[in-house]
């Protein structure tokens, strides 16, 4: 399988439990239900392209355990080439703690695990692969000099090359900016990026400018339930989103990204990509969990917008 749309990123098992409400700190609360589910932001966005109609290969790392069989198989499983997923002998799979409150929101803590063993030289094993994508797509889930590597062989190669910056703590190396196509982040990482606290579509425009004053080609930040606003140094759109009862808005931005690379890959025309890409992550919100939220190209293709 010769794939067109390359993910370089984590693949964690994802332990949820759901509570009532999130505790503060230093407090105990009850939880409802404990599972463990199929995640991290790469996996997540590779079974978001390959089941929203592209050719995925994985570019990664999982540990010597369990899980790291389970997380090969399961992408195994959503016709996900995996060549290119290395087990680090004796090491722990990235794993995230995940709670999950009535309202839907979430707090994550990732550890990395054998995410954190992935390196330049697992990308230079893979070049191939790189060479023969449309869409190279990565994260912030794994060591940023791989981050790096795989943004700049990206540009050189001249695929469109898109960086969701997850989870971001800080500033990016303003050198990466020149090489994104699509700079993907939502809210708190566009301010984490460009130091605009974003709480408004005004706000989100001025910190997507900054981007692009960085160097990024095209910005788009997400919104949750308040949309999507794209902005270019020429233009600017926001796009609405759907409406849906959301239950567990994990893994909406990975459906998002996922999907957006999917119809990017499969000739879309970008705006649409865009709506194309919303209601995929829409209908993920209706869905507990990170993988198995995430829809079919049939459920998107039969979404009637209310
Ligand atoms: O974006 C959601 C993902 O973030 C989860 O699946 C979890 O693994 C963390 O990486």
């Amino acid at each position: 399988m010769q794939a067109n749309v390359v993910v370089v990123g984590s693949l964690n098992m994802d332990l949820v439990t759901r509570t009532e409400r999130l505790p503060r700190p230093g407090e105990t609360v009850f939880g409802q239900s404990f599972g463990t589910v199929h995640g991290g932001k790469g996996a997540n966005q590779a079974v978001a392209a390959s089941r929203l109609g592209a050719r995925v290969a994985m570019v990664g790392c999982v540990g010597s355990d369990a899980y790291g069989v389970q997380l090969r198989e399961g992408l195994l499983a959503d016709r996900i080439d995996c060549l290119a997923v290395r087990t680090v002998p004796e090491s722990a799979s990235g794993v995230a703690l995940i709670t999950v409150d009535a309202n839907s929101q979430n707090t994550i803590v990732v550890v990395a695990g054998a995410n954190g063993c992935l390196e330049p030289e697992d990308l230079k094993a893979c070049d191939q692969v790189l060479q023969v994508a449309d869409v190279i797509v990565c994260q912030l889930e794994v060591p940023i000099e791989t981050v790096g590597y795989v943004l700049g062989r990206g540009r050189e190669l001249d695929k469109i090359v898109i960086l969701n910056p997850a989870p971001a703590s800080g500033p990016l190396p303003r050198h990466w900016y020149g090489a994104i196509d699509y700079l993907i982040p939502n809210e708190s990482e566009a301010w984490a990026l460009s130091g605009v606290t974003v709480d408004s579509l005004e706000s989100a425009e001025l910190a997507a400018r900054q981007l692009i004053e960085f160097g990024a080609r095209k910005v788009i930040v997400t919104l949750g339930a308040k949309g999507a606003l794209f902005v270019s140094a020429q233009r600017v759109e926001h796009f609405a989103a759907p409406r849906v009862e959301a239950v567990d808005a994990t893994a909406a931005g990975d459906t998002f990204v996922g999907g957006f690379s999917a119809a990017l890959a499969a000739g879309m025309d970008q705006d649409d990509a865009i709506r194309f890409a919303q209601v995929a992550a829409a209908l993920s919100v209706t869905h507990a969990g990170a993988q198995p939220s995430i829809p079919s190209l049939r459920d998107v293709q039969g979404f009637a917008t209310p």
